[in-house]
């Protein structure tokens, strides 16, 4: 029978230059919820009235019912199995890289270092006013929406629709995908763009796609290897067959 965590070992072991794109996945057994699918996020905030920066300007003070409610989730959370695993990958140079669409900065407390925050950070607030950045309070210690010292509603650093990918790291998520030979694409349904972009650069490159996710994807289609399961189930089985060889 077709060993799949044995195959994906092999293939993250041959490669150069594997890297991981993350997605809110590999949050969901840390606690926090995907938004596609069933209790989403996306069902209890309808992203067009909560996660625009046209509802943002409009209303910022509705956003925050949002921005609190994932600010709660990320304070309490700790990272899993699956952050776990990719972090040891990156000290032993068995992944360089990891792009993550996620704003709860799990892979960085697990211990990864060259982390692409590709959608922003929660741990920051920002105005999108006059640019001023500070490090965010504890979620649950903020007893008022806060305001930046130019009179503006201050907002998480994080990616609304209708922004721009921040520059660095769209700069750095381009460097590591056109250097990329093997992509781990983990618990993202791939429908958001740009991001969803970068498994089709991969493969247009000549790269190989491991993907790990419970459902289809689009980037199932294009995956040299396909793992139906969640992740941190997942990559601890790759692992215990990286630990044989390695
Ligand atoms: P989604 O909620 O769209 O997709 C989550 C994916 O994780 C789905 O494909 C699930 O099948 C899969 N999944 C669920 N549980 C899993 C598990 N235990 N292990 C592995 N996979 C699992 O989240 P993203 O793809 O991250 O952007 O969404 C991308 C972007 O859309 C987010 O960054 C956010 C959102 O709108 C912005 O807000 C700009
Ligand atoms: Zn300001």
């Amino acid at each position: 029978m077709k060993n799949v965590y044995r195959e994906a070992s092999a293939l993250i072991s041959e490669s150069e230059y594997a890297i991981a794109l993350t997605g809110a996945g590999i949050s969901a057994e840390s606690g926090l919820d995907t938004f596609r699918g069933g209790g989403g996020l996306w069902e209890k905030f309808k992203p067009e009235e909560y996660a625009t920066i046209s509802a943002f300007r409009q209303n910022p003070k509705k956003c925050w019912d949002l921005f609190f409610a994932i600010g709660d989730i990320i304070d309490k959370a700790k990272p899993n199995l699956a952050h776990e695993v990719l972090a040891e990958w990156e000290t032993k140079g068995l992944i360089k890289s990891v792009i993550t669409q996620n704003v709860d900065s799990l892979h960085q407390r697990a211990g990864s270092k060259n982390v692409v925050e590709f959608h922003g950070s929660h741990a920051k607030l920002h105005c999108i006013s006059c640019g001023y950045e500070m490090d965010s309070p504890s979620f649950e210690t903020i007893k008022e929406i806060p305001n930046c010292k130019c009179g503006n509603v201050l907002k998480p650093a994080v990616v609304l629709f209708g922004e721009a990918i921040p520059h660095t790291a769209l700069i750095a998520s381009e460097r590591e995908t056109s250097r990329c030979d093997c992509l781990l694409v983990i618990g993202t349904s791939a429908q958001v763009a740009p991001a969803s972009f970068i498994p089709f650069t991969v493969m247009s490159n000549g790269g190989k796609i491991i993907e790990i996710n419970p459902e289809a994807t689009p980037v199932s289609n294009i995956s040299s290897l396909v793992i139906r399961g969640s992740s941190s189930e997942a990559l601890p089985g790759i692992n215990s067959y990286i630990r044989r060889e390695n």
